[in-house]
């Protein structure tokens, strides 16, 4: 067994935990800090939250974050946090607010048009700290390596270990308010995370408990979570599950995440959604090249194990359906309005633009186009 994980954030986890993020801040040494937000958060005093705890350190706020944000908003927070001395950038939000504080930690120190980094390994210089407040239970950015951004339509990424945060307060108080369908997507989102990186051929035994955990956590209380948004228990288990995630992907996604991204931006779907609705028809394709890992995999779904790795793979792709539908995440592609006529580009689309190296399921144009027409007529079976 060989294999390396990067563990430097400090992670503060519970109901309060909000009120402990000056001390944070001054731990890392901070004089003066950007929030980086939207304008929901700032709305909501879901901002205030944070910043009145911030101990007196002087602050400015950003609040420009959109969702999927655009390789030109990671401009202009670049443009924002160059323009004075700051020693802390403080993401206050979801993923997308997050992944521009960690993009804005580093353009403090590396010089460069933000579209100049997007790809691989591409900052030079040690970012300046940052902290992150996350009030969904879904992406889990807190702990990773990666921002996303829209370059010309597309999904693109800026990756880089330097991305990790310093520091992450995740304080479930902070997702109470979080209304019903955003629960249901950044929730899906989470399990996603946990059962692809689970799935991945770069997955490790950090990776896998992470997981594991974190599907048994959603799997138990994302309908209570929907349902009951003051259910404290429910949450408390949602971020944990989403901060689980956050661990589980640095053995990256599968196609899951791939297929989502080729629907997400044509189709105007969250996220969440966009990975949720393959979640079931990707699992039931891999049960057979993960089988030796499909039996705890049931186990955290709390379907029956004692079958057949196939058969494990299409009782978790079930359950997987009923977890989705019970939170109204749509369950075929025609649900989403793709035409019969769509599904070969899209395919196309899914290998060319997001392929997965680390897949221990190896698709071809064939394959992938099949893939897609069961997800467009609903049918599980791999
Ligand atoms: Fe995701």
């Amino acid at each position: 067994m060989k294999f390396s994980h990067f563990l430097p954030t400090k992670l503060s986890f519970g109901f309060g935990s909000v009120r402990g993020v000056g001390a944070e801040a001054k731990a890392l040494g901070a004089t003066k800090a950007l929030v980086v937000t939207d304008k929901v958060m700032v709305r909501t005093g879901i901002v205030q939250k944070v910043t009145e705890n911030l101990g007196g350190i002087p602050f400015d706020v950003f609040d420009g974050v959109e969702a999927e944000p655009k390789i030109e908003v990671a401009q202009s927070v670049a443009d924002s946090v160059r323009s004075k001395p700051y020693d802390l950038v403080i993401g206050v939000g979801g993923g997308s607010s997050m992944d521009m504080a960690k993009v804005a930690s580093a353009f403090a120190s590396n010089e460069g048009l933000a579209r100049s980094f997007v790809g691989n390994n591409l900052f030079t210089r040690r970012p300046i700290h940052s902290l992150m407040v996350p009030t969904t239970a879904g992406t889990g950015a807190e702990l990773t390596v990666t921002s996303m951004v829209t370059v010309d339509g597309h999904k693109q990424w800026i990756n880089s270990p330097l991305l990790l945060p310093s520091a992450a307060v995740v304080d479930p108080e902070l997702t109470l308010s979080m209304p019903p369908g955003v629960t249901a997507a950044t929730g899906m989102d989470a399990l996603c995370h946990n059962t692809e990186a689970y799935l991945s051929a770069l997955a490790n035994p950090i990776t896998d408990s992470a997981a594991l955990e974190g599907i048994a956590l959603i799997v138990g209380s994302i309908q209570r979570a929907f349902e009951t948004g003051s259910d404290r228990s429910a949450r408390e288990s949602m971020s944990l599950g989403a901060l689980m995630g956050g661990i589980a992907l640095q053995a990256k996604m599968v196609y899951g995440h791939s297929i989502g991204y080729t629907i997400a931006t044509r189709f105007k779907l969250a996220h969440g959604i966009s990975c949720g609705l393959p979640l079931p028809y990707v699992i039931s394709s891999y049960a057979v090249a993960c089988a030796p890992k499909m039996k705890k995999l049931a186990e955290a779904y709390g379907v029956d194990s004692s079958t057949e790795p196939q058969e494990q793979g299409r009782a978790i792709a079930e359950k997987a359906r009923d977890i989705a539908s019970g939170v109204r995440i749509p369950f075929t592609l025609k649900d989403i309005g793709v035409a019969d006529g769509d599904l070969d580009g899209l395919a196309d689309e899914c290998l060319a633009m997001y392929p997965r190296p680390n897949s221990p399921l190896v698709f071809d144009r064939k394959s992938m186009a099949s893939l897609y027409r069961r997800m467009w007529e609903g049918d599980l079976e791999a």
